[in-house]
């Protein structure tokens, strides 16, 4: 048996919106999602062992079951018993390079870094469908980790139809360190206020997933058009999330304000990221609003968007 070192890339909503209700008590969504080249990296060791260890020197990261990471080995565990009990479990280290609770999917990234990992250490030979359903069972932003690169996203999330790729731009990406949202908070709060508006039957669902799908940001994703890609961002979970965070407010103009294609919260935020035509303007967008915000809590990354989710990078 081989070790594997993961790279998992962090994903930006280029698009989201909350078209409804479901049954199972999470919303029906249409998003656009996209992987950027802020990325963890883990590395999976056979450990002989009947159990998963997980190791992390970010101590704000959960080394038990309330870990994503840990929770898709026991998922893979439970669902291949006698390669489990043959093979036995794998020390998982977490190098922990995309901010938590951010709004980036860091700790579905390293779920689905786990899944991909253990299909090769236990040499499983899943396919990609197989590996998405079962990161379906565990959270709705995993199955596009595995995936990466730009996709339409229905359903809870876990729905993917691939975009043509968007290789050659750049995001400037802030967060306040101190501060961390519940994406869970987000979506009971948007559904207490928006209840109202929300698309009830299955036609209206599928004729709005229709309307996007079709729709402006899809074509200027498929001409690489950056400008309308830009001003067609969109992120209904602003509309809550911006009213309780006057830091984040602020932050958001002074990015808008700074000369990129477009600015916007990511998922549920607190992350705001500005989408750039090169590196060098994120390095500019980034020095700028560093010297107009010189607050020691405020963190920024310039990554490029990427064309891939989980990638091998090495085998021991
Ligand atoms: O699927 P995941 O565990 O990442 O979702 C976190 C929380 O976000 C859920 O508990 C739910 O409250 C909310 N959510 C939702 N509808 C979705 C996805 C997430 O209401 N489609």
């Amino acid at each position: 048996m081989h070790s594997y070192t993961l790279i998992a890339p962090a994903k930006i909503n280029l698009y989201l919106e909350i078209v409804g209700d479901r049954p199972d008590g999470y919303h029906e969504l249409v998003m656009i999602m996209q992987s950027v080249g802020l990325s963890d990296r883990l590395t999976l060791r056979p450990n002989g062992a009947e159990e998963f260890r997980l190791y992390c020197a970010d101590p704000r990261v959960p080394a038990d079951n309330t870990n994503l990471a840990y929770r898709a080995a026991t998922l893979m565990a439970g669902q291949f018993p006698k390669v489990f009990a043959n093979l036995g479990g794998v020390d998982i280290s977490i190098e922990k390079n995309i901010p938590i609770a951010a709004g980036l999917a860091g700790g579905s990234a390293d779920a689905a870094a786990v899944l991909v990992g253990l299909d090769l250490v236990w040499n499983l030979g899943l396919t990609r469908p197989e590996l998405q359903a079962l990161a379906a069972r565990l959270g709705s932003d995993i199955p596009f980790c595995v995936a990466g690169g730009t996709a339409m996203a229905t359903g809870r999330g876990e729905i993917l139809d691939p975009l043509p790729d968007l290789d050659g731009l750049w995001v400037v990406l802030a967060k306040y360190n101190s501060l961390a949202v519940s994406t869970y908070w987000a979506y009971s709060a948007y559904r207490e206020c928006f209840q109202e508006n929300y698309i009830s039957s299955p036609e209206g669902v599928r004729s709005r997933l229709s309307e996007v799908s079709s729709g402006n940001l899809v074509r200027a994703i498929a001409r690489k058009d950056g400008v309308a890609i830009g001003q067609l961002l969109h992120n209904d979970l602003e509309k809550v999330v911006l009213p309780e965070y006057s830091l984040v407010v602020e932050l958001r103009e002074v990015l808008a304000r700074s000369g990129g294609l477009g600015t916007m919260m990511s998922g549920s935020g607190p992350t705001v990221f500005t989408l750039c035509r090169s590196r060098e303007e994120a390095i500019a967008i980034r020095d700028n609003a560093r010297q107009v915000l010189p607050d020691p809590d405020l963190e920024f990354w310039v990554a490029p968007l990427c064309t891939s989710g989980i990638q091998v990078s090495s085998e021991m």
